[in-house]
């Protein structure tokens, strides 16, 4: 346990960032999965279609490639979980959340190039599959940092947001 009260600059930059790449995937979800089926058809790609498919498997190799780096920022510094004043059970949750972040982003990134790259097409139903579960996810981890806000009144929002330095 420990009083940090705040992620480091750079993590709060990245949390957000990832946020919105994370944010994109869903919004490119039709036109994505109305692309990968003119290219499982063989129907030539419109502009539109080669504009989705390139913004998803980049975005997704961006997510994957930020979330690494994450990890070892994680590793190098000191996590400020609730301000040091989750503990146990509270805690527990928060930190299981993270790490299921982590796991289910990587995972998607890895299901996706699979489907897509390597043409493994039973992939496609666990992409979904942990789309849903991420969304789920991110409803319970977003509510739970409002309800800190706005309800309890404590910083673990502040602790992901603003910039300058950590203290
Ligand atoms: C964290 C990263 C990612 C997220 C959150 C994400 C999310 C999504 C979502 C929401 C869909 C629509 C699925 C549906 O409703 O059927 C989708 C489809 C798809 N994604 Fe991703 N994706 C990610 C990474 C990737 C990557 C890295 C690739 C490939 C390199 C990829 C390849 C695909 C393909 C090929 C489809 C179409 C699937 C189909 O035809 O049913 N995704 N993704
Ligand atoms: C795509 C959506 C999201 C993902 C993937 C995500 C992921 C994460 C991860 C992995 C952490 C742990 C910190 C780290 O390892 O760097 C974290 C912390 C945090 N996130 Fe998110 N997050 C998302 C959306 C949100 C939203 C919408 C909010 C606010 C409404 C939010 C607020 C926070 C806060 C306040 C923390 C620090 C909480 C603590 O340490 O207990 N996140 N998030």
């Amino acid at each position: 346990m420990n009083n940090i009260t705040r992620y480091g600059a750079l993590q709060r930059r990245l949390h957000w960032v990832v946020v919105v790449l994370v944010g994109s995937q869903y919004v490119l979800q039709a036109p994505m999965k109305a692309a990968m089926s003119s290219l499982q058809d063989d129907v030539q790609l419109t502009a539109l279609d080669f504009l989705v498919t390139t913004l998803h498997t980049w975005g997704g190799a961006a997510i994957g490639a930020i979330m690494v780096y994450r990890l070892w920022l994680r590793w190098q510094n000191p996590v400020p979980v609730g301000n040091g004043r989750l503990h146990g059970l509270a805690g527990g949750v928060a930190r299981g959340m993270h790490w299921g972040f982590y796991a289910v982003l990587m995972f998607m990134v890895a299901s996706g190039t699979l489907h897509y790259y390597f043409d493994q097409h039973w992939v496609a139903s666990w992409h979904e599959r942990g789309e849903w579960l991420l969304l789920i996810m991110i409803a319970i981890h977003g509510l739970a940092a409002m309800l800190h806000h706005f309800w309890k009144k404590d910083d673990v929002l502040r602790q992901m947001w603003g910039s300058g330095p950590q203290h």
